[in-house]
């Protein structure tokens, strides 16, 4: 294999449960995403994702939540061909390689320095895609990305670890750099913050979690008044539910006829500014 990577912090180290979600998707007969590329990642490493305990209810609640934002991403580079990309917190996720935009769109991974070294030693440079390695949370990390054009902005798995002014800073940044643009992210209610913080499945990412958790979306237009909901996508109501194993179907249709117990799930939230 030949690769040694960077020593991880435990916050950088969550990056391997969403990739090894994906990588076990990848091996599925059905599979949600079909990301190759996180499949090869995992393998090239060998990386044991045996030990995150990752079941199939976490595997497709990470699949489905990238798939929304992948087709939230993907919907608004056909209408803005000229857009940026920004993957927030991108871990080593390949999604400028599903999304394949055109060579007028500039991409931006961000995540901490020692993740962005390791996404260059595992995945292939490519023209206009571009890795930045910084705290999304500090001040400056924007400077070099152009401020002229429409962007959009995802951050999947990320706002879990942002504290709420953390947040708001992030966004206000974001928002006073870009003319306009979209920005899709998963979002937890504060029972869900709770649930993450007790579930099995969730241990690895437990003791990191300080995102408060909200409740309404609309919320979220009051933090930023340029910010204007969109779409809540829950995933109890997205159609990949017909595909899943008896059970958890069953749940996810009895869930899906309320919106309040729908959002204790996973939700991926959808604004335009
Ligand atoms: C659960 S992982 C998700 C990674 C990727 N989005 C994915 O779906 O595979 C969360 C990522 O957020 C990154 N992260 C957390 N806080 C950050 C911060 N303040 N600045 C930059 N990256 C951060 C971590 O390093 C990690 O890669």
């Amino acid at each position: 294999m030949g690769i040694t990577l960077p020593a991880f912090t435990p916050l950088e180290d969550s990056l391997w449960l969403t990739l090894c979600c994906r990588a076990l998707d990848y091996r599925t007969p059905h599979p949600v995403l079909g990301d190759a590329m996180a499949d090869q990642i995992v393998r090239t490493v060998d990386y044991d994702y045996k030990r995150l305990n990752i079941g199939t209810n976490l595997r497709l609640n990470a699949t489905i939540r990238a798939k929304k934002m992948d087709e939230v991403a993907s919907a608004y580079l056909t209408r803005h061909p000229d857009a940026i990309g920004l993957d927030l917190g991108a871990g080593l996720d390949t999604r400028r390689q599903r999304l394949a935009p055109p060579d007028t769109v500039d991409w931006y991974d961000v995540d901490f320095p020692v993740v962005a070294t390791a996404r260059s030693e595992l995945i292939p440079e490519r023209p206009h895609a571009h890795v930045i390695g910084a705290d999304v949370t500090d001040k400056g990390w924007l400077d070099g990305v152009p401020s002229d054009r429409p962007a959009i902005i995802v951050a999947d798995g990320l706002m879990g670890f942002l504290s709420q002014e953390e947040l708001m800073g992030l966004w206000d940044q974001l928002l006073d750099h870009f003319p306009t643009g979209e920005m899709v992210f998963n979002s937890y209610t504060k029972f869900a913050v709770f649930a993450a913080k007790h579930s099995r499945g969730t241990q690895s990412v437990a003791d990191l979690i300080k995102f408060p958790g909200v409740d309404d979306p609309r919320d979220f237009e009051r933090w930023n008044p340029k910010f204007q909901f969109v779409k809540e996508i829950l995933i109890s109501r997205e159609p990949e539910v017909a595909a899943f194993p008896t059970a958890l179907r069953l749940y996810y249709r009895a869930q899906a006829h309320s919106t309040a117990w729908s959002r204790k799930g996973t939700i991926v939230l959808h604004y335009r500014f």
